[in-house]
């Protein structure tokens, strides 16, 4: 298995020198804390566990849902937001192909629902699926977010229309609470094939239970693959406490934040990763930022923003430091051609491949950033693969309780998302709300 690896060395080297004062003896009691079981919100952390216990009957009757969805559907719409469609999406980005709604890859297009509320989408994706054959992975672990229940509720109704409503029925998979919320009630009076988010694990730690893994399954990707990557970080982890990737990456940007470096850049080279960047940011995002605290997650995508943010990540304020996730190999290469009249000038990269010509952009950009007051720290995937995806996955997670317990909060509440909810459900008139 090909394994992941940070490097912090210059990012550790710019931090202040007095943010040092017991940090370690800080991770180690975050690390005990959260391994232990004993820190805010750990009624929350089955995730921790999940890629050792992960049982193999149900990642059988994933695959099996996944078949009979495959063969009755040109296109699945997965219905969620935040954590329950984000992990999907962005290892889905990671590991498929970019043009597979073009080239075709004999497994159904995944097509995203609910994650927002705009009328245009939604009109234009009961278009298409006028003409499609096709079924619903509707995703809430309370089961009464109202984004996916209006999308739900749109989509129901067509697919019921459109196939009947006992065959409309059986291409609805619901994954939901075991018990609450009017998703389940809603699944059990339908009849609909259901999976749980299990009570341990929140929105955006469930990337690896049936919340991501059904879709990516749907979608042909190997999600066995990706529970052997979270499960061979673990090992890592718990083998190493203080030098794992997850800790050093989790000191690293504590050092940071009390270095006067309060917002984090993701950057990545790979069109594919922007999404991992999304799942990132929610992940980091929702769990530190609570009592006026916590890192700020943004994300770039070079060297396409390297033309609008880069002048401001070289130049504005310099309140930034980044985490650059490389990737050292790709899957596809392609060699850049020799010109008999050159008059691009291109001649000088003839024969290089593109590849290597990417990965200089990305040093000579790190250096630039470090020349400029940015400090960067680079996270290096060998490949993009599934096992080095869930090592990925697995390692943030794990950085972001240790992280949130370094900074005083609990990772795995969001109390700052009701605001608007509550605002939302007044203005529209929701009864008992
Ligand atoms: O991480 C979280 O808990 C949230 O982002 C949720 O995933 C998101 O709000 C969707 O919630 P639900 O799955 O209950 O519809």
């Amino acid at each position: 298995m090909h394994t992941i690896s940070i490097d912090t060395q210059q990012v550790l080297q710019r931090a202040h020198k007095d943010t040092f004062n017991g940090l370690q003896t800080e991770l180690q009691s975050a690390f005990h804390t959260l391994t232990a079981g004993k820190g805010a919100g750990a009624e929350f952390t089955g995730w921790l566990q999940l890629p050792v216990t992960f049982p193999t009957e149900l990642l059988g009757e994933i695959e099996a849902t996944a078949r009979r969805l495959s063969a009755q559907s040109e296109m699945v719409v997965v219905v969620g937001i935040g954590g329950s469609y984000l992990g999907a999406k962005a290892v889905l980005e990671a590991l498929g192909s970019h043009f597979h709604h073009f080239t075709g890859d004999g497994y159904p297009h995944l097509v995203f629902a609910g994650h927002q509320l705009s009328p245009g989408y939604h009109a234009e994706l009961l278009k298409v699926l006028d003409q499609k054959e096709y079924s619903v992975i509707v995703i809430s672990k309370s089961g009464t977010t109202t984004e996916p229940a209006v999308a739900f509720r749109l989509l129901k109704k067509h697919l019921y229309a459109k196939y009947g409503d006992e065959n409309g029925a059986n291409r609805i998979v619901a994954i939901t609470d075991a018990a609450k919320g009017a998703l389940r009630t809603m699944a059990v009076k339908e009849g609909y094939k259901t999976f749980v988010v299990p009570d341990d694990i929140g929105g955006r730690f469930s990337v690896l239970t049936p919340v991501g893994l059904l879709p990516l399954a749907v979608a042909g990707i190997p999600v066995a693959g990706l529970l052997e990557g979270a499960a061979h970080m673990r090992r890592s982890i718990l083998a190493d406490p203080e030098n794992n990737p997850a800790s050093r990456y989790a000191l690293a940007r504590t050092a940071m934040y009390r270095s006067g470096k309060p917002a984090e850049i993701m950057v990545t080279y790979e069109p594919g990763l922007v999404y991992l960047a999304e799942w990132w940011k929610q992940l980091f995002g929702e769990s530190e930022g609570k009592g006026g605290k916590g890192i700020f997650p943004a994300s770039v995508t070079n060297t396409t923003d390297l033309h609008s943010m880069g002048q401001y990540i070289q130049d504005g304020l310099r309140i930034l430091f980044e985490t650059v996730v490389s990737v050292e190999k790709n899957k596809n290469e392609v060699v850049i051609p020799s010109d008999p009249d050159d008059l691009d000038g291109l001649n000088y990269l003839a024969g290089r491949n593109l590849g290597e010509v990417n990965l200089i952009a990305e040093e000579a950009t790190r250096q630039a950033h470090l020349d400029g007051g940015v400090p960067n720290m680079r996270i290096i995937l060998p490949e993009l693969t599934p096992d080095t995806v869930g090592q990925l996955l697995y390692m943030f997670e794990f950085a972001c309780g240790l992280s949130a317990y370094m900074l005083g909060v609990n990772p795995f509440d969001q109390p700052g998302v009701e605001a608007y909810k509550q605002n939302m459900f007044r203005m529209l008139g929701k009864i008992n709300n």
